[in-house]
């Protein structure tokens, strides 16, 4: 069987974080006066701590000096982290475990490929470290999705080449980054949002182990 590359983006695909970061960026939003919606909270997913701050005040025209500018970005992840740190296994997100143990026993390569930087704190919290052959997080990347960076090492890392690379995101900044590193990209969530995807499940229990077999064999 050949052997093909599976990176996992984390946050929303993975486990159940997006709503923490939703809830984070909008406490601190309010709290500048700044009114924050569902609309702008999905632009703000796959998109770097740093950009989401700078997006959010570029909605609120507001402008700040370099120091507010480090201490909102640390209350935010201050904020972000008393979510996370209650976090155990049941926030895995349905049929996750079964799509991993199924890529393992075909002996495929799998990779974290995440914007956060936070990334191999989760992965432990919910005890998944284990399943990745590689994890590529904000830590490793100097350009935020949809840049196609974190894809690429991603691959490197797990010496597949990018062609050979099938992408699962939940954001439209991560399916541009996998479509402009021309791998497969799955959108997890709406189709509606996620239209760019080569193709869109709402969640990992519509992804069927024959359909897995099938990315692996063509
Ligand atoms: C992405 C999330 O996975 O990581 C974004 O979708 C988040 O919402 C980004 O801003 C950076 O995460 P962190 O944990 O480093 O602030
Ligand atoms: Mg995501």
């Amino acid at each position: 069987m050949t052997k093909k590359g599976f990176i996992f983006d984390l946050d929303g695909v993975i486990v159940d974080t997006a709503k923490y970061h939703f809830l984070a960026w909008k406490k601190l939003a309010n709290s500048l006066g700044i009114d924050f919606t569902e609309e702008e909270n999905e632009q703000l997913k796959g998109v770097s701590r740093v950009k989401s701050l700078e997006k959010i005040l570029s909605w609120g025209n507001k402008t700040i000096s370099e120091e507010k500018f480090m201490e909102l970005m640390a209350e935010k992840n201050e904020d972000y982290l008393s979510h996370i740190s209650k976090m155990d296994e049941d926030e895995i997100l349905p049929d996750v475990p079964r799509i991993l143990k199924l890529l393992k026993e075909l002996q495929q390569a799998i990779s974290l490929g995440s914007a956060s930087k936070n990334a191999r704190t989760i992965l432990e919290r919910v005890d998944l470290k284990a399943s990745f052959d590689a994890i590529v997080d904000g830590n490793d990347v100097s350009k935020a999705k949809p840049d196609p960076e974190v894809f690429l090492i991603a691959a490197k890392q797990l010496g597949i080449k990018p062609e050979h690379c099938i992408v699962f995101e939940d954001s439209v900044a991560g399916i541009e980054a996998a479509n402009v590193a021309s791998m497969i990209s799955i959108g997890i969530g709406s189709e509606y949002v996620l239209g760019h995807a080569k193709y869109v499940f709402r969640d990992f229990t519509e992804i069927s182990d024959e359909f897995i077999k099938s990315l692996i064999e063509n």
